[in-house]
């Protein structure tokens, strides 16, 4: 098993490309299920959950073509429609196939994902959506069966039917759920509309996408989301919007090391409750065009963060701000309101020396003076990157087991920490 050795304490300086944003391109990867005609794709990231993805599109017959970060994809012949356990298992956000083949095919069958390291994380949400939209859905062996009605309609040469639209309110946000049914709601018959829907900037990216493929959605970023069947949908360019969690990642790991980055490619507009922690730690931040930079020449204050559907601050940078607080100047409180069990970095940190204590979805930091280098085991993604930017601080060797988790997620990271500076190394 991989693994990265970090030697703590040098600044980071220079200047880091921001990738394409792995929670857009996936869904986006999934739009191409949506049309016999070509998508072309600028901006994928390398990533390994974008390659699991590919390897589910091609099983089901979907032609693909790489070159760097463009990918072409063609769902002319679709002949298996199915999303297969492994699959799943190693990457939830295969379940985003479910509403394209529903909506394109009238059928499909898709393991249920079960749980992960972060919670028991359900799809309910996306299974009621379609069944409001006339899909019939059993559960069946941990498979999720689904079937539109015959004679409802559809002119292309499917086995199904064609779904309906529906007017469809979320219990709760759902980033997923709600991508999931925007593009099922493309190809549907009437107009179907997304209440509580989730307003992530990653939405609104597939949202002009699919526009570009000829959806007719309104409100993609706001709360009520309305999409206008078509027929068909046809061939697009897109390319994909930059990674703003990659982005957090890095300001945060230049805020607790300290140094002066700067990022290119990168959106300040989608990061500022991100940027206004950091300011509140005490870093200084400019932000112009597509470039941000941080500078940062003192240990970082404290910050209190809650987690929240965006715009609030995301579950996705917790962990990361976890790591600064740890060596930050007083103590803070973090509280996770997403996911029940987003805190298995803490026993992490704390073996590095941190203080942390934590009770049910709130974790108390005290910030001390340095941690100490150790080895530690990744057990998510993010996670991840909070044990990485805690290498990064700690006083000596910092070993990172397991990190298959983070090139789920992060593209290059230690080259590209490497090029800011940081001494860190990939064991095989
Ligand atoms: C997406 C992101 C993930 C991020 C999360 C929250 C992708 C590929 N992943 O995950 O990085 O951490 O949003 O911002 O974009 N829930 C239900 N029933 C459902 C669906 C969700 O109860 O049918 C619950 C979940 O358990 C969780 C909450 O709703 O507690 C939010 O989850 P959701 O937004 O769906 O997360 P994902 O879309 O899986």
């Amino acid at each position: 098993m991989q693994k990265l050795a970090i030697q703590g304490g040098t600044r980071l300086n220079g200047e880091v490309r921001i990738s394409g944003a792995k929670n857009a391109a996936l869904p986006i990867l999934c739009a191409s299920l949506l049309t016999c005609d070509s998508l072309q794709l600028s901006n994928v990231p390398d990533l390994n959950d974008v390659a699991t993805m590919r390897k589910l599109l091609q099983q089901m017959g979907v032609k693909i073509e790489l070159s760097g970060g463009q990918v072409v994809l063609s769902a002319a012949h679709i002949d298996k429609l199915e999303a297969p356990y492994d699959m799943v298992k190693t990457m939830r956000a295969a379940i985003l196939v479910l509403g394209p083949l529903v909506t394109r095919f009238g059928e499909a069958r898709v393991s249920l994902p079960g749980g992960c390291a972060i919670g028991s994380r359900p799809v309910d949400l996306h299974i009621k959506g379609l069944q409001a939209m006339g899909a019939d859905i059993h559960i069946e062996h941990g498979y999720i069966h689904a079937q539109v009605p015959q004679g409802t309609g559809r002119s292309s040469g499917s086995g199904g039917g064609r779904l309906k639209g529906a007017r469809i309110f979320f219990d709760l946000v759902s980033v997923t759920g709600t991508e999931n049914l925007m593009m099922a709601a493309a190809l549907a018959d009437g107009v179907t509309v997304l209440e509580n829907a989730a307003r992530e900037p990653e939405v609104v990216d597939l949202a002009h996408c699919l526009i570009a493929m000829g959806a007719k959605i309104e409100g993609a970023g706001s709360d009520t989301i309305s999409i206008a069947g078509v027929e068909k949908l046809h061939g697009a360019s897109h390319r994909v919007m930059p990674d703003r969690i990659e982005s957090g990642t890095f300001l945060v790991a230049a805020a607790a090391a300290g140094g002066d980055i700067t990022l290119t490619d990168a959106r300040a507009d989608i990061l500022e409750n991100v940027l206004e922690k950091l300011q509140e730690a005490g870093a200084s931040i400019q932000a112009a065009g597509s470039t941000i930079n941080l500078k940062m020449s003192k240990r970082p204050k404290a910050v209190n963060v809650r987690t929240a559907p965006y715009p609030a601050f995301p579950t996705d940078m917790q962990a990361q701000f976890m790591a600064m607080n740890t060596i930050a100047e007083g103590s803070a409180m973090v509280v996770e309101t997403i996911f029940e069990n987003r805190f298995m970095h803490v026993q992490e940190l704390r073996r590095l020396g941190a203080q942390i204590e934590v009770e049910g979805n709130a974790a108390v930091i005290k910030g001390c003076a340095q941690l100490e280098g150790a080895t530690i085991m990744a057990t998510d993604l993010r996670a991840s990157a909070c044990l990485v930017i805690a290498g990064l601080v700690a006083q000596g060797e910092t070993i990172v087991d397991r990190i298959y988790h983070l090139d789920r997620g992060y593209e290059h990271i230690e080259a590209k920490l490497s090029a800011l500076g940081a001494q860190i190394r990939r064991l095989k």
